[in-house]
């Protein structure tokens, strides 16, 4: 099957290692290894000093998942499939979708989650956010009948930033079980959610037909890491996707997940870092917004997650903007055209230490 590139994977192919400023990344700083390591208790260190880099078992480490499973509130050890998030995404897509399905997607959104039910031949229906930036429950209710296979959520929600409360999370899951359809949930960002009562269960702890997915690249700033589970009460589907798995990487990298298994013992250690740098960071940005009125016509601070998407006022389209201002200040932000969603939307990055000092450098560029 071929499938169209990932525009925005191949976007950040081009710049991520060689320009100054990544101003759109999703990701948080990457820890050290030594802060990884710093965290661990005597077992987890035991663990990591006698590993062994063999083959790893396939379903992830049993000590990894029960780790990964303390998360949740109704999903034991054997209810979780460990791997890569990209792997996942299209495991899911391959195993409950087949040509002239229904599909229900966010839009703007990652691209693997539409565009591969759309290379399956799926009919997507895209659910965007309303004039006030808001996924109203009501437009995705029109947007899902009883042929509906696989309705696709993200929250908290790349781009945007938004994440629903708890009564918009249940008039989604009321209308996912009217017409007892599967929800796939891409919970990438799941705990970043910037004030801390807002923050809702994982769609699997709370609808049967549901599947989570989690990983290590941006709640806790470990990409690197290349880690990331399902966590499903369908224990068919986490059947197929081990049998899936035997074709693409077998198994796990043994050294990744005992450093995963210590971020999610400590998880406050990384989630709270995180947070609180994309808090600092809001409020510089929205500093830099009430000094650029003219520019910056649209911007719903972001909820949850670690990016935001701007309105920007210009003459010529976010693609050709942010092509001059890499080449003369060697900050990358990601434009709409990645997202396929218009032309005049750029993605902020919240994660990064050094957002003030890039904003620094687009502000000079503005003034010449
Ligand atoms: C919504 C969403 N899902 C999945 C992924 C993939 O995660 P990873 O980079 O850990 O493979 C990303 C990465 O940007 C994402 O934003």
């Amino acid at each position: 099957m071929e499938l169209e590139p990932f525009k925005l994977e191949r976007y950040f192919a081009k710049y991520e290692f060689n320009v100054r400023y990544l101003l759109s990344s999703s990701d948080c700083d990457g820890f050290s290894m030594n802060y990884v390591l710093s965290c661990a208790e005597h077992g987890e260190m035991e663990l990591w000093n006698n590993l062994t880099l063999g083959y790893t078992d396939s379903l992830g480490h049993p000590l990894l998942r029960e780790a990964i499973a303390k998360h949740y509130n109704t999903i034991g050890r054997d209810d979780v499939f460990v791997l890569s998030p990209g792997e996942a995404n299209y495991f899911i897509m391959q195993l409950c979708l087949q040509k002239g399905d229904e599909v229900v997607c966010m839009r703007p959104a990652y691209q693997s989650l539409y565009q591969i039910a759309k290379n399956i031949g799926c009919r997507l229906h895209y659910w965007e956010p309303d004039a006030n930036g808001i996924f109203n429950v009501d437009d995705l209710a029109k947007l899902v009948s009883q042929k509906t296979r696989l309705i696709i959520v993200n929250f908290p929600h790349n781009p945007t930033g938004y994440y629903p409360t708890k009564g918009e999370l249940d008039r989604i899951i009321a209308v996912a079980s009217k017409h007892n359809t599967m929800l796939f949930s891409d919970e990438m960002y799941h705990k970043l959610v910037h004030n801390p009562v807002n923050l809702n269960d994982s769609l699997c702890d709370l609808y049967d037909n549901a599947i989570s997915l989690w990983g290590m690249a941006k709640s806790f700033g470990l990409a690197g890491l290349r880690i990331g589970w399902v966590a499903t009460h369908n224990r068919e589907l986490l059947h197929k996707m081990k049998l899936l798995k035997d074709y693409f990487t077998i198994c796990n990298s043994a050294a990744s997940e005992i450093l995963t298994m210590i971020a999610l013992n400590n998880s406050e250690r990384f989630i709270e870092v995180n947070l609180e740098k994309i808090r600092s960071n809001k409020l510089i940005f929205a500093s830099f917004a009430d000094r650029h009125p003219d520019l910056i016509v649209d911007y719903n601070e972001p909820m949850a997650g670690s990016t935001g998407f701007i309105k920007l006022n210009i003459e010529i389209s976010t693609l050709n903007y942010t092509q001059r201002l890499v080449e003369e200040t060697g900050i990358m932000m990601v434009p709409a055209e990645m997202f396929e969603y218009g032309n005049s939307h750029v993605r902020i990055g919240f994660g990064r230490a050094n957002l003030q000092a890039a904003l620094q450098v687009w502000e000079n560029w503005m003034k010449r």
